[in-house]
């Protein structure tokens, strides 16, 4: 047996206990109520940095949520990798609907069952353990930094300018990031785009109380109406979007480029019924990979007004609200998209109501090239623990740090994922498989290898 496979075998329950402990700590960044748990975590990493090696690890205070630096500086003649992840989860709700507590990971059908069990907690603590055997076995060939952030569920609001404020501390040659997926647990894949994002919060008021609706209704403007009406007037009948300038600076993939991505294995019926859905639907032209990676897309992702309880109540409500996001691709600007839906969307308002908008959070999309020494050592790493060379894939998931990471600190992001569709990242029942966790452990060592040898 090989030294990873040796380090990796006789550490395994160590690795998964130490990952539950990280899982234990409810670290939710949307809700302030968890305020106490995000430095729990991130004082949690520290540790763990430093017991795996580290020369130095720090909980940095934000306006936000902590952020975790630490390092392990061998050699400044060595290249550096600087890995990023976030230890922040998405809220648990709705805990009805969760088979076992969220915060309480069990491992039943060869998979981890808990909140971040995949994103990004899973995922990120590979990269921890990763360290912990390169280093303990010698293998470690790299310099080595760790930025771990709290909020990424959020919006990254704080990570801009720590890396504003650092630079020099950050520098590094390359940013390793496991946070995406692969294709299948068994066809390894690189993520090589991220879309961007636009994350609007709409309001519509009417009049200034609800109003009964045999009194008022069909006199008076109903919010609840023209919010349906507006936003469905956000789409035609191509599912395209209908805002103007909106696509302007779509950057059109080549038919060399589309060719290739349709080369990519694809079971539409197998992905159909993965979310137990009878069609799939999308911009009219394209297929559904090319939907989710090189097109944008706008969503609701939650629409509330008047009476929701139970029961009937005959009401014209006050007021509607919505929260839209839109995925972006290169070279689409998400401020510039933001004004754009701002502008559009209080034009179309019918008479009668008012409209507010605002913008929340967004960020760039992402593009990896892939004739670099990064992607290469990615690419051979994989390739060596897979036994299968891994296919380029662009995401419909966005991480908008990546392209700050780019923007402020100049280097560019290698995004080597191990999780799955199937893992119900943000949903109930999140999941990650013990042999992708495990796969990870081994082939990051096998990226600092290659990269090391590539750089010489
Ligand atoms: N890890 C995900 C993003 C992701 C998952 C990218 C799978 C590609 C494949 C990340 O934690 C996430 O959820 N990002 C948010 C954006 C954020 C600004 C809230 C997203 O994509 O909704
Ligand atoms: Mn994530
Ligand atoms: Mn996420």
């Amino acid at each position: 047996m090989n030294k990873i496979a040796g380090y990796i075998e006789e550490n395994r329950e160590r690795f998964l206990e130490e990952l539950f402990d990280l899982i234990r700590i409810p670290s939710v960044s949307a809700k302030s109520e968890h305020k106490e748990d995000m430095f729990r975590a991130a004082e949690y990493l520290r540790k763990s940095i430093m017991d795996a090696g580290a020369y130095k690890a720090e909980v940095y205070p934000t306006a936000g949520h902590p952020i975790l630096y630490g390092e392990k500086m061998i050699d400044p003649s060595l290249p550096t990798v600087l890995v990023y992840g976030h230890y922040d989860v998405q809220p648990a709700e709705p805990f009805e609907l969760w088979n076992s507590e969220p915060f309480e990971p069990v491992v039943k059908d060869g998979k981890i069952w808990a909140r971040g069990a995949d994103d990004d907690k899973g995922q990120l603590f590979m990269h921890v353990k990763a360290f912990e055997l390169m280093e303990r076995t010698g293998l470690l060939n790299c310099n080595v930094k760790f930025m771990i952030e709290g909020e990424e569920e959020i919006g990254s609001v704080n990570l801009e300018k720590f890396c504003q404020d650092h630079t020099e501390m950050l520098k590094a040659d390359v940013i390793l990031v496991s946070d995406t997926t692969m294709i299948e647990k068994d066809i390894p894949s690189i993520t090589t785009g991220l879309r961007g994002l636009a994350y609007m919060e709409v309001e519509i008021t009417g009049p200034d109380r609800d109003l009964h609706s045999g009194l008022y209704g069909g006199a008076v403007a109903n919010p609840c109406n023209m919010l349906a009406k507006m936003i469905a007037s956000l789409t035609d009948e191509n599912n395209k979007i209908t805002i103007p300038g909106f696509y302007d600076d779509v950057l059109i993939a080549s038919d060399e480029e589309r060719a290739e991505m349709a080369k990519r294995p694809f079971d539409e019926k197998d992905y159909k019924a993965s979310i137990d859905v009878n069609a799939l639907a999308g911009e009219e032209g394209y297929t559904t990979h090319e939907r989710l990676g090189i097109r944008p897309a706008l969503d609701i992702n939650g629409i509330w007004g008047g009476y929701i309880d139970k029961g009937a109540k005959t009401i014209l409500p006050s007021q509607a609200f919505a929260k839209i996001s839109m995925r972006l691709v290169p070279d689409q600007n998400s401020e510039k998209i933001a004004k754009l839906f701002e502008k559009h969307f209080i034009s179309i308002a019918p008479a009668g109501v008012k409209v507010k908008v605002e913008s929340l959070h967004g960020g760039q999309a992402y593009v990896s090239p892939i004739d670099t020494i990064e992607y290469l050592a990615a690419s051979k790493a994989m390739e060596e623990s897979f036994g299968k060379k891994p296919i380029p894939v662009r995401s419909g998931g966005s991480i908008p740090i990546i392209s700050t990471f780019e923007k402020v600190l100049g280097i560019k992001s290698i995004l080597l994922g191990f999780g799955l569709d199937a893992d119900a990242i943000h949903s109930p029942n999140e999941n990650y498989p013990l042999f992708n966790f495990y796969k990870g452990i081994e082939t990051i060592p096998l990226f600092y290898k290659h990269y090391a040898d590539m750089k010489k």
